[in-house]
């Protein structure tokens, strides 16, 4: 299924910014009017979890969306916030298993725990997957179909719906320059293959997977068009309230710019 026919999904994962309670807010008004005056177009906002609240409220333009997530439901757990908790104040989306969060030792296992108590809680799981080289022989392929496999490991076809793939090669996260759209769409299809083979094709045909790793207004419509992708996970650019406004209208109109 081709698939500039679904709505799209823009996720900002705004990581441990901004410094202060003023600026979060300023950042949510800007998207929040942006979001506002979009109409193919969801835009979910992921702010650290001191500033959750600043999303929910009186437009429902942006949903809210947390960075992380404890697998256990509740108990002695300093430090923790469940997906129930996330839930009950209004949550719909969690990113789960984020390169950065794998590199602070999060394992397949833990992010497979994590994505079932999010999907069984009601929420949307936002599961990150991507290698560390994307070589000319294709070794990388092998590693990412199980790293997809592990990820999704606790997930039944009846919770495959609650999910949402964020592929986001970690070489490009954070740096200059995205990926080659055209790349992006073979990574695409191979993911959506691997997706086929573990739910089957109808079950996954309104999966949306998102491409992420160095987005902005600049690459956006490009990657969109010929990347073959649902939407974005977007990092740096979406606590840049100009250039995420600006990201947000060449998603909704589907035009590359330069
Ligand atoms: P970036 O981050 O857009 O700043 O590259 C993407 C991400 O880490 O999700």
């Amino acid at each position: 299924m081709p698939s500039s026919s679904k709505r799209k999904l823009v996720i900002g994962n705004w990581k441990m910014n901004p410094d202060s309670v003023e600026e979060a807010k300023r950042i949510i008004k800007e998207v929040k009017k942006a979001a506002g005056n979009l109409s193919k177009t969801d835009v979910v906002a992921c702010p650290p979890f001191v500033f959750a609240h600043l999303v929910l409220g009186r437009s429902g333009s942006v949903a809210l969306g947390a960075q992380d997530v404890f697998a256990e439901e509740r108990g002695s757990y300093t430090g923790e916030v469940s997906a129930l908790m996330l839930h009950d104040i209004g949550a719909e989306y969690v990113i789960i298993g984020h390169s950065e969060r794998r590199a602070m030792g999060e394992t397949d296992e833990m992010v497979a725990r994590k994505v079932e108590a999010v999907v069984t809680a009601g929420l949307t799981a936002v599961v990150c997957v991507g290698e560390h080289v994307h070589d000319a022989q294709g070794a990388y392929l092998e590693p990412l179909k199980e790293q997809i496999k592990a990820s999704l490991a606790k997930v039944t076809k009846k919770y495959v719906k609650k999910v949402v793939m964020a592929y986001e090669p970690i070489w490009a996260i954070g740096a200059k320059d995205a990926m080659d759209p055209a790349v992006v769409q073979e990574m695409m299809i191979f993911i959506r293959k691997v997706l086929s083979d573990m739910y089957g094709q109808g079950e996954v045909s309104s999966l949306p997977i998102l491409y992420g790793g160095s987005v902005n207004f600049r690459n956006a419509g490009d990657i969109l068009e010929k990347g073959d992708v649902d939407g974005f996970l977007v990092g740096r650019e979406s606590v840049n309230p100009p250039g995420f406004v600006e990201l947000l209208k060449v998603v909704d109109g589907g035009v590359a710019r330069e």
